[in-house]
């Protein structure tokens, strides 16, 4: 199930073959997954292809065969590499990629459910196909574009999964109330002044905050919200809520909220 959190106490350890293990500060030192790391919720093995080449000049890359610009990572080092990170316990590996299955909210849970994996960070043109055919066991991607390495889209799944992991975040609600947990986007989100900006001028919303919200009233509140994440799903993902079988109440709520719409006009 898609929004399930993942099973109290796990720990989950990722390992990253990459040329740029410095990168990995960026989930490693700051915010919620460096305080989740902190806390041994999950651990991170970082494996340079250049530490398993074996010439002087530790060559991790060669020209394409059949000619072509740029340059494609060697199978030989990344091999080696992935042989390391086999022994330390890496679990599946996951080679990063703009050709492989396109990452969404159902796959983050279903890898938030294992306990190790390993991530394959190309660079440059990308890595000998044959060392791909062997080694990986799955391709992934965070979108259709071109990045100019792994290491960010790793990062990006690294941040994701970890959130998944029951202590990660502030509240374990946290995790349950996110856009796609529910097959739908989440609520707009307010905060203190109550009017703002003072003179309520410009801007697609008004400058209050909606009433509902201020009545203290948990119920109409709850409802509030879900008609706005039914709503917003239908202005802005309507392929989600094709996907997803509304109940009559929710139905009904996104009625109104369309009635509404056509009655501002907007
Ligand atoms: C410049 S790209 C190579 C792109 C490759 N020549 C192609 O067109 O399919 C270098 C590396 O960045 C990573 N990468 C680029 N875009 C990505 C994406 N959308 N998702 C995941 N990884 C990506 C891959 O590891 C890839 O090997």
């Amino acid at each position: 199930m898609a929004g399930r959190l993942v099973k109290a106490g796990l720990v989950i350890r990722f390992h990253a073959v990459t040329l740029f293990p410095e990168m990995f500060a960026a989930v490693t030192a700051s915010g919620i997954s460096g305080r989740a790391l902190e806390a041994g919720l999950w651990s991170l093995g970082l494996w340079n292809p250049r530490d398993f080449t074996s010439d002087n000049y530790r060559t991790v890359d060669d020209r394409p065969y059949g000619g072509g610009p740029g340059m494609v990572m060697l199978a030989e080092p990344l091999d080696k590499a992935l042989d390391a990170a086999r022994q330390a316990g890496g679990g599946k590996v996951i080679y990063l990629s703009p050709q492989g299955r396109k990452l969404d909210h159902a796959m983050v849970m279903e890898l938030a459910g294992t306990t190790a994996m390993t991530f394959l960070c190309g660079r440059y043109e990308g890595v000998d196909e044959r060392l791909i055919g062997r080694r990986v066991d799955e391709e992934l991607s965070i979108g259709d574009y071109v990045l100019s390495g792994g290491e960010l889209a790793a990062m990006a799944v690294i941040d994701a999964v970890v959130r998944q992991i029951p202590g990660a975040l502030g509240g374990e609600q946290s995790a349950l109330e996110e856009s796609f947990v529910d097959g739908l986007l989440d609520c707009p989100q307010y905060t203190r002044p109550e009017v703002w900006p003072q003179d309520g001028a410009g801007g697609k919303v008004p400058a209050q905050v909606p009433s509902t919200l201020l009545s203290g009233h948990h119920e109409n509140i709850r409802r509030w919200r879900l008609q706005q994440a039914l709503g917003r799903t239908w202005l802005r993902r309507p392929d989600l809520l094709a996907a997803r079988k509304l109940n009559d109440d929710e139905r009904k709520l996104l009625e109104d909220f369309q009635r509404q719409r056509g009655e501002s006009g907007k």
